[in-house]
């Protein structure tokens, strides 16, 4: 009786889980078109790409966070923190994960915090790129 009472809870579950992996995936799919769009030769994105991006110290930003791992750590799997001392969950799917599953997030922090690191917008390719090294993370 009880594995019935549990069940819809585990659908319910299960459907939220496959919604976040679709709206990722749609995600991914919209930056790879945006990608191609803008260079005909555009071979898919790249973990190591991407993990460069996350890593690289930037002299185009604000001088205080020249770099992703300022506040998000150098480890994709710790917990990272604002400038403010706020908590932040790791950039890591398998650590957290409901990340990069809701579009306008994505879209409102690689503004936010492309701006703040590179001192212009993240392109397409580099966002897919970032997703695609932390989604394998
Ligand atoms: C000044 C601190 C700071 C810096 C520097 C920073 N971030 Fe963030 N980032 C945050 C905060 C705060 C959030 C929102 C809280 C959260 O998602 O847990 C966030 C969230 C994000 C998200 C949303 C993830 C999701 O769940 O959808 C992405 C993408 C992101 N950051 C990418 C980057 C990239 C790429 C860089 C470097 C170019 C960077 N961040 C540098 C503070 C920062």
């Amino acid at each position: 009786m009880r594995s019935l009472l549990i069940l819809p809870a585990v659908i319910a579950l299960l459907a939220t889980v496959d919604a976040e992996a679709g709206a990722r995936q749609a995600l991914l799919d919209g930056f790879a078109t945006q990608a191609k769009a803008a260079d005909s030769g555009f071979a898919g994105f790249s973990a190591s790409r991407g993990e460069n991006l996350f890593r690289t110290s930037f002299a185009g930003g604000k001088p205080d966070t020249p770099a992703c791992t300022v506040c998000h750590t150098p480890s994709p799997l710790k917990q990272g923190e604002t400038r403010a001392g706020k908590p932040i969950e790791p950039m890591a799917l398998s650590a957290s994960p409901d990340r990069y599953g809701d579009p306008k997030k994505v879209a409102k922090w690689f503004r936010r915090n492309c701006k703040s690191v590179l001192g212009r917008e993240c392109t397409a390719p580099e966002k897919g790129d970032f997703i695609t090294f932390m989604t394998g993370q």
